[in-house]
């Protein structure tokens, strides 16, 4: 039986804007992900709200949504054997000060709330979080 999953992947406005979308998106494949969509937009701050939904009773979540809302993300369909785990370890922990060797938040994260990268976080979160950037 094939697990191969899809996950949704941000890259958020600190890479973007520090130009790093492309790189991350090669460090993506190097990695065995394939990207089967992706988007460049600025979310709305109420898109940010809907996103993020599930944080909305934690003391950041008015920062976090802002924040995402600030300037241009790519959103990305990443499919691969077992992505949505594959994924998560790839990004590092969310505190880049905290990430391993080899991740994305570790080269890239600037801080907590900047930390370069959005992945969901379950299987079920995948298709919630895929659908809500690319429902036709
Ligand atoms: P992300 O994986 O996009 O999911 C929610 C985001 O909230 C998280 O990355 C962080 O960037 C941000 N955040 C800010 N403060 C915290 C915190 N104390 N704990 C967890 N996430 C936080």
């Amino acid at each position: 039986m094939s697990n191969i999953e899809q996950t949704l992947s941000i890259i958020k406005p600190d890479a973007v804007e520090r130009n790093l979308d492309n790189e991350i998106k090669e460090m993506f494949k190097n990695k065995g992900f394939k990207i089967i969509k992706e988007k460049k937009i600025q979310m709305a701050k109420s898109d940010a709200e809907q996103f993020y939904k599930v944080h909305e009773t934690k003391p950041f979540y008015n920062d976090l949504c802002t924040y995402l809302s600030s300037g241009p993300i790519v959103a990305m369909i990443l499919e691969k054997k077992n992505s949505v785990l594959g994924n998560r370890e790839f990004m590092g922990a969310t505190n880049p000060k905290d990430a391993g060797e080899g991740t994305i938040r570790k080269k890239y994260g600037i801080s907590i709330d900047k930390n370069s990268v959005h992945g969901s976080d379950s299987i079920e979160n995948a298709k919630i979080e895929i659908d809500f950037f690319f429902k036709d």
